[in-house]
């Protein structure tokens, strides 16, 4: 894949990421009603570069064609939304899944099913489809909601996992797991402020 192969490729995928970040922007002015506060923190997102592609076919043992990398990799466009409260996380996707025009490649709840090391996030691959003179075609954009602390949490452990990938491994993963679940403690200690949990209970 040369540089010209790689610029022409990506850009359907930043049509599409483009396409649902004003969806998302949309989603948080709109959500709750005005006097409530919106449910997103702030939004990142990124395309993944070639050297990144390449490693990633790599591992799975393809060839670094752009023909495979719209075959197998999923995460090219990626959208990270950080929310207030994981009710926020829910009630987003609720009207996101509800977007007739958008279809649900991939689906994965690590808020309610944790990874074993501590990890947590909501995963889903959306179809969103992009219109040029040839027609429609559906490109995928992986969107991960997390909170805060759930964010917090991640970062840090792709920081020191990558940097300390064989010294003290052991300690290290009990270590990050602990901090998972003091981080979920808090965390429900800050919804009991949920005033828009409030206001549906009363
Ligand atoms: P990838 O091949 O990495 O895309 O994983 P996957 O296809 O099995 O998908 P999954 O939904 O499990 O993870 C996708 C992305 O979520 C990763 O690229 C990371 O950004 C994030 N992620 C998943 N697991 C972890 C984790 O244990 N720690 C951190 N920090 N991030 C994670
Ligand atoms: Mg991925």
């Amino acid at each position: 894949m040369n540089d010209t192969e790689y610029y022409n490729f990506i850009k359907p995928y930043e049509d599409a990421q483009q396409i649902m970040l004003s969806r998302l922007d949309i989603l948080d002015h709109t959500l709750y009603d005005s006097s409530s506060s919106p449910p997103i923190h702030y939004i990142q997102h990124r395309i993944k570069g070639r050297k990144s592609i390449e490693d990633k076919l790599l591992r799975k043992e393809k060839a670094c064609t752009v023909e495979n990398a719209k075959d197998y990799l999923q995460d090219i466009s990626g959208i990270r939304v950080i929310c207030y409260f994981v009710d926020d996380i829910y009630n987003l996707l609720d009207v996101l899944k509800g977007q007739a025009d958008l279809i649900i490649i991939r689906e994965r709840d690590y808020i309610a099913h944790p990874k074993p090391n501590g990890y947590r996030s909501y995963h889903i691959i959306t179809g969103v489809p992009v219109y040029c003179l040839d027609g429609m075609e559906y490109f995928p954009v992986e969107i991960q909601f997390r909170t805060m602390s759930m964010d917090f949490w991640a970062s840090m452990e792709h920081r020191i996992s990558y940097k300390k990938r064989t010294a003290n491994k052991e300690k290290l993963t009990r270590e990050l797991k602990e901090y998972a679940e003091m981080l979920i403690d808090i965390e429900n200690h800050f919804e009991q402020h949920n005033e828009k949990e409030h206001r549906q209970k009363n």
